[in-house]
């Protein structure tokens, strides 16, 4: 969430709409949620459904999940279960090298300092172990907080203000050592590197060289220039990191007379930038010069991060729009099926199959296997009376087929991609609420994905109130999960439910908005965003939601992190974030005993957060390691 974003997010009154409401707590009331879900578990997929084990949840019987829960907190700290111990990893602008300078408060450091320290507003990241005592940890880097980042407050942006910034964001890639006191950060390691907004990397895949990729610059449409506002990430198992471009069209904009496009409308996409300013100072991200510099942006990324010269690849076959995660399993056949999620009020849920087969015997013949298969967008089904449960296809968005025709104005695979939110709106695909994470369970064909919330929905036109997003002007978001028909993620069908519904029960009793019978007074939250599965099968849920603590949000305190136990249903609270932060990315060391867990943007808007060192300090986005003091699993 982008600090201009948050502006229109704050203080959203909810309008009165008494029917429409009326309407939604008769048909997903607490017990009419419980009884189909019970009804569906004798049925379907799930042996246990959770939201039928309303007394498991209560008494807290889950034998996966170990720990005492964490009370809410309005504190500036960060708070670990008793037995357990957080340190501080890394923070933004703490340098990679020696010969970079060290963080200076209240926005001393220079665009170039920036581009050999830790970017800022870390978000996903993924761990790959090398050796015994060394690892790679490489994380995103979203976005920045002018508020925070300089002196002036980004009232009196330069040009050297906007390399800064630029600077700041991308990828930031850690060599790490182990040593008795755990994991550490090795400056001048030999992994170490920072990619950022002005990193050369490539284009490959179906759309690459296509005309709307084509630039002054870049007249082939084949190299671009960087990557920014990189939300969270996957892996692969042939070793590299996806990092995925979400909000990306807030950056582009222009002071002259420029046409916007339809497709451009629906990325966002318009004169007036989000904030950013990046157009007043750099050309190429002024739209009236330089129209398909943004359609050459809101793509996943691939990086070796073990080879620190390798160029970074935009793997177009995984399409456009505002990349949440890449979700990278393995399917029994062989295939890489990718789950990714299109984080927008009424945008979509799509899955990537590769055309060829994982090879584990032949790491360099896997390198490319993102740049050929099928892109395809969920259409949920649900009964009509609003069971929250239901069956679901995936349709596929191939050009010629489904109405991706020329008479429709879909003129080739590529432009398909390039546009494949228009794409699946002409395929059917059902409008979400803000689609985040997609987690694949560790042994289970099982796929969670978080849906954080969505102001609009029941209110305007293309979003009226569907099966998976039961509730109009959802402000406490809820988890959707489904199971392949047959068990194979390449399967065309599954079956859904919800695994939860966020929600306040101490301010609304017995309505939707009170949650699940799986949420109560003590593992309340909003807005689920990032989510993993640990090995053992345990969910993990972090949350950036709103926290005033107060109104519909009161008592829920700041971000968070809490356990799921996807067979129970049982939630409970595992840690909770400073002032004003989000709690997102999390990455586990292979023996399960050290989770990194990441705290975005404390004291955004000047909320008075001084994370992580006190004092007068400039707060900073930081890597969190975590720990038990026994030395145990994590969560056990
Ligand atoms: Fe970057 Fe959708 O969160
Ligand atoms: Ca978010
Ligand atoms: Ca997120």
């Amino acid at each position: 969430m982008s600090q201009f974003e948050l502006q229109d997010e704050q203080n959203h009154p909810r309008p009165q709409v008494p029917e429409f409401t009326q309407m939604v707590e008769r048909s997903v009331s607490r017990r009419r949620f419980l009884g189909g879900a019970a009804a569906l578990g004798a049925a379907a997929f799930f042996s246990v459904s959770p939201l039928s084990r309303a007394v498991a949840a209560a008494t807290g019987s889950s034998p996966l999940l170990g720990f005492s829960a964490v009370p809410t907190s309005t504190a500036d700290t960060f708070v670990v279960p008793p037995g357990y111990q957080a340190e501080r990893l890394i923070s933004w602008g703490d340098p990679l090298f020696s010969n970079v300078a060290e963080f200076i408060n209240g926005g001393g450091n220079s665009a170039a300092d920036q581009l050999g320290q830790f970017g800022d507003n870390n978000d996903g990241m993924s761990f790959f172990p090398i050796d015994a005592n060394t690892a790679i940890l490489v994380v995103n880097n979203e976005y920045c907080n002018y508020e925070l980042m300089f002196a002036h407050q980004g009232k009196q942006m330069t040009g050297e203000d906007v390399k800064k910034a630029q600077a700041s964001q991308g990828v930031s890639v850690l060599t790490l050592k182990k040593n008795a006191n755990g994991w550490q950060v090795e400056k001048d390691g030999q992994y170490n590197r920072r990619i950022h907004a002005n990193t050369p990397m490539t284009i490959s895949g179906p759309a690459k060289g296509h005309t709307l990729l084509q630039t002054q610059a870049d007249p082939n449409g084949e190299r671009v220039l960087g990557t920014f506002n990189n939300c969270a990430n996957g892996m692969t198992p042939w070793g590299t990191y996806l990092t995925c471009e979400e909000n990306v069209h807030g950056y582009f904009g222009s002071t002259e007379q420029v046409t916007i496009t339809p497709a451009q409308a629906r990325y966002g996409i318009g004169p007036d930038d989000a904030g950013w300013q990046w157009h007043q100072f750099d050309e190429r991200f002024n739209l009236a010069k330089h129209p398909n510099e943004c359609n050459r942006f809101g793509w996943v990324v691939e990086i070796d991060p073990q080879n620190p010269n390798s160029t970074p690849i935009k793997r177009t076959a995984l399409g456009r729009f505002k990349h949440e995660n890449a979700e990278l399993v393995i399917d029994k056949s062989g295939h890489v099926v990718v789950y990714l999620g299109d984080d927008e009020r009424g945008e979509h849920i799509y899955r990537f199959v590769s055309l060829h087969k994982y090879n584990p015997d032949n790491p360099a013949a896997n390198r490319h296997l993102l740049d050929e298969g099928t892109l395809y967008v969920a259409r949920f089904n649900s009964a009509n009376d609003g069971e929250p449960s239901g069956t679901g296809e995936w349709l596929p968005l191939i050009f010629g087929e489904n109405g991706l025709t020329p008479e429709n104005g879909f003129t080739s695979q590529a432009q398909v991609l390039i546009h494949a939110r228009l794409a699946a709106t002409q395929v059917g695909a059902t409008t979400m609420d803000r689609p985040e994470w997609v987690a694949v369970h560790p042994t289970e064909p099982m796929v969670f994905c978080t849906l954080t919330n969505n102001k609009n929905r029941g209110v305007a036109d293309n979003q009226a109130i569907n099966g998976p997003n039961p509730r109009a002007e959802n402000n406490y978001g809820q988890i959707i999960r489904w199971q392949p028909t047959s068990g194979h993620h390449t399967d065309a069908t599954f079956n859904w439910d919800l695994f939860l519904l966020a929600g306040n029960p101490t301010v609304h009793q017995d309505t939707a908005y009170a949650g699940s019978s799986n949420i109560n007074a003590d593992n309340m939250f909003n807005s689920p965003d990032g989510i993993g599965f640990d090995k053992a099968g345990r969910l993990w849920i972090q949350t950036d939601g709103k926290y005033s603590n107060e109104g519909d949000f009161a008592g829920q305190g700041n971000n968070q992190m809490l356990c799921a136990d996807p067979a129970t249903g049982e939630v409970r609270r595992f840690l909770t974030g400073p002032i004003a932060c989000e709690i997102t990315g999390l990455a586990f060391t292979p023996d399960q005993k050290t989770v990194f867990v990441g705290v975005q943007h404390p004291g955004e808007d000047l909320a008075g957060s001084h994370f992580p060192l006190g004092g007068e300090h400039t707060p900073r986005s930081s890597v969190m390691m975590i720990t038990r003091q026994d030395g145990g699993i994590i969560g056990t």
